[in-house]
């Protein structure tokens, strides 16, 4: 295939050379993104008056057709082509003759990658937001499930109060709302339209950008042309958003997998979401969360190799920037396949209420609200915690819980201690009480689900 560029040269490409140039295998996805830019820029060629309407008419059909075969699959996207927007300009010249040749005019590639990626990334957010949305859902229904299971709440991985298992697990829900958020706050900045810079500091010809940026659906063009075609921030900006959400997946796959183990057994798996062992009978693994863990690193890769490629390159363009794309193709690939996975395992995950509830029942988990009981009958609360501690102790020493010790020797402690200290520090009732707002307690919990659910697409 002749390069777009041969008139310069004496010489072919060397042909390692050539593929390592060439970047058609990854941006081959943009496709319909760039038969689309290519559409508008020539509609708008033609609206100045820069090419005729029999030209744009051949260059419409031309391209309409081109985008129906490689659906159809009756075009293959060859890799003889250097990248996606030569392959198009390319088969669309070998289809309409000499019409095709104009399609250039007033455009670079600087300009037309630029635009492909934006109009690429919106879908792809478009995508992850919905899929986060589903996994939304299935946590909602989890808590809907499981407002009165009591499991322990944790600090440094001890047991430090008790809380409703939906409470803990729409903590999740929150951390992924504020990433539809950020996904979408990054979408803003990114839905700009680039093209029309050109190669780097505009064209002689008269276009009309503000006609391709709405055509595109773009909210504004962007008003620098030599930051059109250098500025790859909305890779990072979205790169960022993407390694928070594997960050959030990740956290929540790490507790899936404590929760799976004997040591814990709060939680079954579905059979559909684990896997057994070659050697061992009795495994059944959490294999699709470890791998979500796992697959976190590749994402923060991404956006290290990302800032990194960028920080040292002069403006305008540099080959270095065909990078981008791999880099963010890979963490939207990973982001989806990841929150694909994770939904319906946490949809189809069986809580064992018993097991929660065991453990919850041990560890002096309602300690705070045995000081809280005495500081609401007057003792100050620093005295009412140090007094609590020696019951602890007391406990401990002698294989006592706080709910089994009788109320003579809770006496010994203090006489502020009723009957009534029993009811208080029943673990369904330390959840139930805990009725601050963003608490434990039923109605926050029911007012949090509402809360998800309102913000769903
Ligand atoms: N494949 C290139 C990229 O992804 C397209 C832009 C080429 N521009 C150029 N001046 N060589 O960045």
């Amino acid at each position: 295939m002749e390069k777009l560029w041969a008139g310069r040269f004496t010489k072919e490409l060397d042909k390692i050379a050539f593929g390592f140039n060439s970047s058609i295998d990854v941006d081959s996805r943009m496709y319909r993104q760039d038969i689309t830019g290519s559409m508008v820029h020539a509609e708008m060629l033609s609206k100045q008056g820069i090419i005729s309407p029999v030209e744009l008419k051949e260059i419409l059909d031309g391209l309409s057709s081109i985008l129906e075969d490689i659906e159809s699959g009756k075009l293959e996207i060859s890799s003889d082509a250097e990248d996606i927007h030569s392959f198009v300009e390319t088969e669309l010249t070998s289809r309409i003759g000499n019409s095709g040749k104009k399609l250039h005019t007033a455009r670079s590639r600087n300009d037309q990658v630029a635009v492909d990626l934006r109009l690429y990334l919106r879908d792809e957010a478009e995508k992850v937001i919905s899929l986060i949305d589903a996994l939304l859902l299935a946590i909602c229904s989890q808590a809907e499930r499981n407002r009165d299971t009591i499991m322990p709440g944790y600090t440094h991985l001890q047991r430090a109060q008790p809380i409703s298992f939906a409470h803990h697990i729409l903590a999740y829900a929150m951390m992924l709302t504020r990433d539809k958020d950020r996904i979408k706050d990054a979408v803003k900045r990114m839905n700009v339209s680039p093209l029309g810079s050109c190669a780097l500091s505009g064209t002689t010809y008269n276009t009309d950008r503000e006609y391709t940026a709405k055509n595109l659906g773009f909210d504004d063009y962007c008003k620098n042309s030599i930051d059109g075609v250098s500025d790859r921030d909305f890779c990072v900006e979205l790169l960022s958003a993407l390694s928070i959400i594997m960050t959030h997946l990740s956290r929540l796959s790490e507790e899936i997998i404590l929760w799976s183990s004997w040591e814990f057994k709060f939680v079954e798996l579905d059979d559909s979401y684990t896997t057994g062992s070659s050697i061992m009978p009795q495994k059944k693994n959490p294999d699709m969360a470890e791998l979500v863990r796992g697959k976190t690193g590749r994402v923060y890769g991404n956006l290290m190799s990302t800032l990194t490629m960028l920080k040292g390159i002069p403006l305008a363009y540099n080959k270095d920037m065909q990078e981008d794309k791999e880099s963010i193709f890979d963490s939207f690939d990973t982001v989806k396949v990841c929150l694909q996975v994770t939904a319906p395992m946490i949809e189809t995950m069986t809580v064992l209420k018993e097991n929660t509830l065991a453990a919850a029942k041990r560890g002096f988990i309602n300690a705070t609200d045995l000081a809280d009981y005495l500081t609401k009958k007057g003792m100050p609360f620093r005295e009412a915690y140090k007094l609590t501690g020696q019951i602890v102790r007391h406990c401990i020493e002698n294989s006592l819980v706080l709910d089994n010790m009788e109320l003579d020797e809770y006496k010994k402690f203090s006489n502020m201690f009723e009957e009534d200290l029993y009811e208080e520090i029943e673990l369904a009732t330390c959840v139930k009480k805990r009725i601050s707002q963003g608490g434990t307690g039923p109605e926050s919990v029911d007012n949090q689900i509402k809360f998800i659910k309102e913000n769903l697409k």
